[in-house]
């Protein structure tokens, strides 16, 4: 979601991150500078901070020798033009699928962006907008060839949506709906999509029809479970049953083969037909609830979204949740796990650890917000045995991050002293509160985390233009650029403590600062880590050149190397692979802010894709990318 939207609404006086980061970067300084060994035992893998890793600093540490790298081997591509086509590696093909409006079923008509009132009662059976977190599951027979994809539509702005009028800028939302059916059309171009796909001869292509196709929207019912699933707080006087997901950001995905859903920016479509009969609570604040909400208009025609309607008071907590979704039963409601807690869920990164039990990791993506993990409370194997579900009992934590390198997962429960007093339900529908409770750090906008080799686990901090002071750590004031923190816990994931490193600041990528050109990125947001020691980043950001982008870094020598570059103002998030990782796939959100002025794609004239942009021309239409390698290696390679 954009930048401007993400307005720190954080009161709580704990230590903002980049703090922390000024005092353990500098000692670190001092560490690398004077005694190389204790930095490689002060943390987990070697390297050592971007501002600092000289490389002769580099050399010493035992890495970033210069040699070529064998896991990233591909010719990277430049990225100095703001295209409106995508540029890919030499190397390497991609494909496009499922943009827009795509029908899922047969008898729904494509999508037509220009026509509003001949498309919106379809759009509920089409490919959503806003193509976000994705996850294949990959069929027993045929694992590499056929598969289940699960995606998020995280949000589509009203100028997108409509295309009533040209965006005075690209922070024009547009022109709201003007009556509830327009309303519906908004809320159905959200939430999660369910298609089939499968590879022909001709390449990946969805399937009509599939049998477990679905459209998850923000009206689909839905159930609430875990220790708060029969709170007060998620009740409404009008008595109406829980229902939908919205801002779907990006996902998870579990060990029993679910796909995880995660509510990010819920906050925006709430707002108050009667402004004068709603004053915010200090949680409605703390969350970013406001008159207007982002625009949308959904609380002007459809009551739930109305927060001066005393009928509907709580509808509200009933988001910002991680939605667990079965691929293989589309008539299964989804399930809202109460005990990951409540906030601006970017992702959720499941590992198992010790004893068997899951690990969820999950970031707050907002400016001075937090990281977070669940910790089931037995082997998931054996919760299951016994008809508990996994997610639904265990701890929720929250991450400090102590100057020495090392942090302490703080207990978000009753148990917790400085929570004495605060219910259990209180704490998991009012997390962000609690979180502020025990002291837990405010980061640099956590978006997506990653689990990597050796148990690191890695978490993209995209920006913060909030920050007044430059230091040792990031000597830009405002950092617009963002960095990658890094950690390992005790207890195979499943401890408390953990120590920290940061492993990349995107702005030492860039070439002034030593960086290679064709390695360059900043706004890290979406991340994966491949089992073989690869990084894949993907940005979302005011580039200071060219477009966003999927970069590839080989983790053990530090490089960075670019494979794709999307289309002008789009963003490039969502990563899945099939099993070989010969395939992956990719999204292209919001591609040219909607805008046709800017670019066509995925439109294609005479079997090319369009440039120069044809300003009256096809709509820009979010859509996934399928890449390979030409030789048929594993993706990355
Ligand atoms: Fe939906 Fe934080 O990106
Ligand atoms: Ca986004
Ligand atoms: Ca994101
Ligand atoms: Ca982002």
């Amino acid at each position: 979601m954009a930048d401007s939207e993400d307005v720190s609404s954080n009161p709580s006086d704990n230590r903002p991150f980049h703090d922390v980061l000024d005092v353990a970067i500098s000692r670190r300084t001092v560490i690398v500078g004077s005694l190389a060994v204790a930095a490689t035992t002060a943390f987990i893998e070697p390297g050592v901070v971007g501002a600092r890793n000289t490389p002769e600093q580099a050399r010493r540490l035992g890495f970033g020798n210069g040699q070529r790298s064998e896991l990233v081997g591909f010719e990277p591509i430049p990225n100095d033009e703001e295209l409106a086509v995508p540029a890919i590696s030499d190397d390497y093909e991609f494909q496009v699928l499922i943009p827009w409006g795509t029908p899922l079923f047969s008898g729904v008509p494509e999508l037509d962006p220009t026509d509003v009132a001949a498309n919106a009662p379809y759009q509920d059976r089409q490919i959503g907008l806003g193509h976000d977190g994705m996850w294949f599951f990959p069929d027993r027979r045929r694992p590499n060839t056929q598969g289940v994809l699960c995606i998020n539509h995280e949000f589509g702005t009203n100028f997108h949506i409509f295309q009533r009028e040209t965006p005075v800028n690209q922070q024009d939302d547009g022109p709201q709906p003007t009556s509830l059916a327009e309303v519906r059309y908004s809320q159905d171009v959200h939430g999660v999509s369910v298609v089939e796909l499968h590879k022909t001869n001709s390449g990946w292509t969805h399937v009509v029809d599939g049998a477990r196709n679905r459209r998850i929207t923000p009206n689909t019912p839905m159930d609430f479970t875990g220790p708060a699933a029969r709170s007060a707080l998620l009740e409404t006087a009008a008595g109406n049953e829980p229902a939908g997901t919205v801002n779907n950001c990006a996902n998870g995905k579990t060990p029993w083969g679910t796909y995880l859903t995660c509510e990010e920016n819920f906050n925006g479509y709430f707002g108050a037909r009667n402004p004068e009969q709603w004053t915010p609570t200090a949680e409605q604040e703390r969350y970013g609830f406001s008159e207007t909400g982002f625009d949308y208009g959904w609380y002007l025609f459809d009551d739930r979204w109305d927060l001066s309607n005393p009928q509907y008071a709580n509808e509200e907590n009933r988001f910002g949740w991680i939605v667990e979704v079965d691929p293989d039963r589309p008539h299964a409601k989804p399930r809202k796990r109460t005990a990951l807690g409540r906030f601006k869920h970017e992702n959720a990164e499941v590992v198992v650890g010790r004893g068997g039990r899951v690990v969820v990791y999950m970031g707050d993506d907002q400016r001075f917000d937090y990281i977070y993990k669940f910790v089931s409370a037995r082997n998931w194997r054996s919760m299951f045995a016994r008809g508990i579900h996994p997610f639904d009992e265990g701890t929720l934590y929250v991450a400090r991050f102590d100057d020495d390198y090392t942090g302490k997962w703080l207990e978000l429960s009753p148990d917790n002293p400085a929570l004495a007093g605060w219910s259990m339900d209180e704490i998991l529908v009012y997390t962000r509160l609690a979180a502020d409770a025990v002291g837990a750090t405010p980061m640099d906008r956590p978006e997506w985390i990653t689990a990597g080799q050796r148990r690191t686990v890695y978490c993209a901090l995209t920006n913060n233009s909030q920050r007044t002071e430059p230091n040792a750590a990031n000597p830009l004031a405002p950092n617009p650029d963002g960095h990658i923190i890094r950690w390992r816990d005790t207890r195979q994931y499943t401890g408390r403590r953990f120590r920290w490193d940061i492993y990349v600041l995107a702005q030492d990528t860039r070439p002034e600062n030593g960086g290679d050109p064709e390695g360059t990125f900043t706004d890290p947001d979406g991340l994966w880590a491949d089992p073989d020691g690869r990084l894949f980043i993907e940005t979302d950001g005011g580039q200071p050149f060219g477009n966003n982008q999927l970069v590839v870094s080989d983790i053990r020598r530090e490089e960075f190397r670019r494979l794709f570059a999307g289309v002008k103002d789009d963003e490039i998030t969502g990563l899945t692979v099939t099993p070989n990782r010969r395939t992956m796939f990719i999204n292209t959100q919001h591609p040219g802010d909607g805008s046709p002025a800017a670019t066509n794609f995925p439109a294609t004239e005479n079997g090319e894709f369009i440039t120069p942009a044809q300003p009256d021309g096809p709509v820009p239409r979010d859509s996934t990318i399928v890449i390979t390698r030409k030789n048929g290696g594993i993706v990355g390679s």
